[in-house]
């Protein structure tokens, strides 16, 4: 028998923030602010002289991403992203729905000249992007549908809403796995039981 815990043993964890190593904090915390909507509740220096700032989506989260200076020059990039940061791969945000993913799509393109990417895993509209020190960052919109993962085809964001709904959906519709994603988490229900927790 092994002496290491394992998840199955009823402690409930939650995931809540994440702290990035930034190199201008103050552009940083304007992105995620004003362009990405977080709002700041707290920050300022500690008393060995480095500045932190913390940010929130969620009212009963008092941070899920902190800012904190320190971000050294010239890291190597990943071997995936070689123009990223060498472990994080992308922070993912969620928005409620096609045409907010679509208004992010503006306000993206608005904000600066850096590469946007648009498209549709099936299960979601999705763009990614960078922030301004190069973390890659995506934001998507749930579809209503399922089919098998992984799935990725390129969507033009440019499109009106209705017609980019019915493109994705025709789209779909053949793709291996096509159903309602209500009937996908039905199925997967008879499959998975609850979890109790202790
Ligand atoms: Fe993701």
């Amino acid at each position: 028998m092994s002496d290491k815990s394992s998840s199955s043993e009823k402690i409930r964890v939650r995931f809540s923030h994440l702290g990035l190593v930034v190199s201008d904090i103050e552009m940083m915390e304007d992105f995620y602010t004003r362009v990405i909507g977080f709002e700041r509740t707290d920050g300022g220096m500690t008393g060995q002289g480095v500045v932190m700032i913390f940010m929130t989506l969620d009212s009963s989260e008092h941070h899920q991403v902190f800012l904190v200076e320190g971000k050294p020059d010239g890291i190597p990039g990943n071997t995936i992203i070689p123009d990223g940061p060498p472990v994080l791969h992308h922070l993912s945000f969620r928005v409620d729905s096609l045409s907010d993913l679509q208004e992010m799509y503006k306000r993206l393109q608005t904000e600066s000249d850096r590469e946007i990417r648009t498209v549709t895993h099936g299960v979601c509209w999705a763009m990614y992007s960078t922030d301004p020190e190069g973390n890659n960052i995506e934001f998507f919109a749930d579809t209503p549908w399922y089919v098998h993962q992984p799935y990725l085809k390129p969507m033009d964001f440019n499109i009106p809403e209705d017609d980019l709904y019915a493109q994705t959906e025709a789209l779909l519709s053949t793709e291996p796995g096509f159903q309602p994603i209500d009937d996908f988490y039905g199925d997967l229900k008879t499959r998975v039981p609850e979890k109790v927790p202790a």
